[in-house]
């Protein structure tokens, strides 16, 4: 299936208003998942929240079909948390817990700041090392380089699937065959990917994946959701508790739940979990393949258009490449091109050094522009971004 362009804008009450490139910071929210958001606080306000989310507990209970729908997985290893960083944490503290000195956790050079800043939380406590992978010469992490770390004292292997800070998409399935192959815990950051490309948990090989609502799902902010695979769940405790996670049996015991609602926590937004139901669906529906190809699209044509444009440089790694496209200009400052775009409704954010360290640092980059693009963007918006930057820079 095609993406239907002017349904999909149709559906996208900001898509003429503003040039959108701002996907994976987040992305327009479409008309269903607007109009699912509100109907629940509308009825949260006339009967209550507690009964209001009683009334639409089928909705709810739909959120998870859904999501384990979109990545293949089963609605029991899926918890719905505030965003993609306490998904992460959920999982990589509950299994950091289980840790021991001189255990080693391996990474990959693209990793999200939060990622990096629990790392180092857990081996200054714990006497954990942190291991990077090293990328190869296309940028993407190495394989190979991965195989030779592989040893008996390496506990987990945490990736980031798609960076905050490029399109460089790395080889989740390789790393899932390496872990598998050692019998390694594999956590995968798929915050950038979910929404934007096909996600197979069971292809991909991992353990555990974590991701956010608002940015290529199209779903409401302050949403996310962890995936943990039902065989793994059990073999660790979540870093925090409540009486939703676990029930209080006697004065000093406790059950805690089976399913992965073990990381959840009895408070939450049921507006923008029922929402981000609607979200996937509605992602769903048009396809991820589709909805990929037209990105991939999308994104090579505003990279062809920015290599065309004297002194603006495409910072983009790696040999597959998704819809964040990010730049420098010679004589432009990315905050100085982020304003002024923004000054005609054209919206980019900048991705600092401090977010992408261990890759910014190596790359010698302090700031790039990152434009991401999504499937209702279009091929005059490109031609757009490229002219009036071209007055800028
Ligand atoms: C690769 C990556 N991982 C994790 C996150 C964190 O997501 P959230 O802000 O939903 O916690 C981001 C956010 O930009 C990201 O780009």
């Amino acid at each position: 299936m095609t993406i239907d362009i002017e349904k999909a804008r149709a559906d996208t009450p900001g898509a003429d208003r503003v040039l959108h490139f701002n996907n994976a910071g987040a992305a327009l929210m479409p008309t269903p998942v607007v109009k699912a958001y509100i109907d629940h606080i509308r009825l949260e306000s006339e009967i209550g929240g507690y009964e209001a989310q009683a009334a639409r507990k089928p909705s709810l209970e739909g959120t998870y079909a859904a999501l384990a729908r979109l990545i293949n997985g089963e609605a029991d290893e899926i918890a719905l948390l505030e965003n993609a960083t306490r998904a992460w944490d959920m999982a990589f503290y509950g299994l950091a817990a289980t840790f021991e000195p001189g255990d080693k956790i391996l990474t990959s050079e693209a990793e999200y700041a939060s990622n990096a800043l629990a790392f180092l939380q857990v081996a200054r406590r714990s006497g954990v090392t942190i291991e990077t992978v090293p990328s190869d010469a296309s940028g993407k992490l190495s394989v190979e380089a991965l195989k030779q770390m592989v040893d008996d004292r390496v506990r987990m292997i945490a990736v980031t699937h798609v960076p905050t800070n490029g399109g460089l998409v790395n080889p989740s399935a390789e790393v899932g065959a390496v872990a598998r192959a050692a019998g390694v815990p594999f956590l995968l950051d798929a915050c950038q990917s979910v929404g934007q490309m096909p996600i197979d948990v069971k292809a991909i090989g991992c353990d555990m994946l974590s991701a956010t609502g608002r940015k290529y799902l199209r779903g409401p902010r302050g949403t996310g959701f962890l995936w943990v695979r039902a065989d793994l769940a059990g073999s660790f405790e979540p870093p925090f508790l409540d009486l939703h996670a676990a029930t209080w049996t006697a004065r000093d015991q406790f059950d805690i739940q089976p399913s992965a609602r073990r990381f959840e926590t009895f408070e939450g937004n049921i507006a923008g979990r029922i929402a981000l139901g609607v979200a996937v669906e509605y992602a769903l529906g048009w396809g991820l393949d589709a909805a990929y190809d037209r990105i991939g699209y999308l994104a090579d044509s505003l990279r062809n258009g920015l290599s065309a444009i004297p002194g603006v440089r495409v910072r983009d790694l790696g040999e597959e490449r998704c819809g964040i496209v990010t730049f420098t200009a010679e004589q432009t400052a990315p905050e100085v091109i982020q304003g002024a775009l923004g000054e005609k409704s054209i919206h980019v954010s900048v991705s600092p050094r401090a977010f992408t360290l261990f890759d910014m640092e190596k790359r010698d980059l302090a700031s790039v522009v990152r434009a991401s693009l999504h499937y209702y963007n279009t091929e005059d918006e490109v031609a757009r971004f490229c002219s009036e930057l071209k007055e800028l820079v």
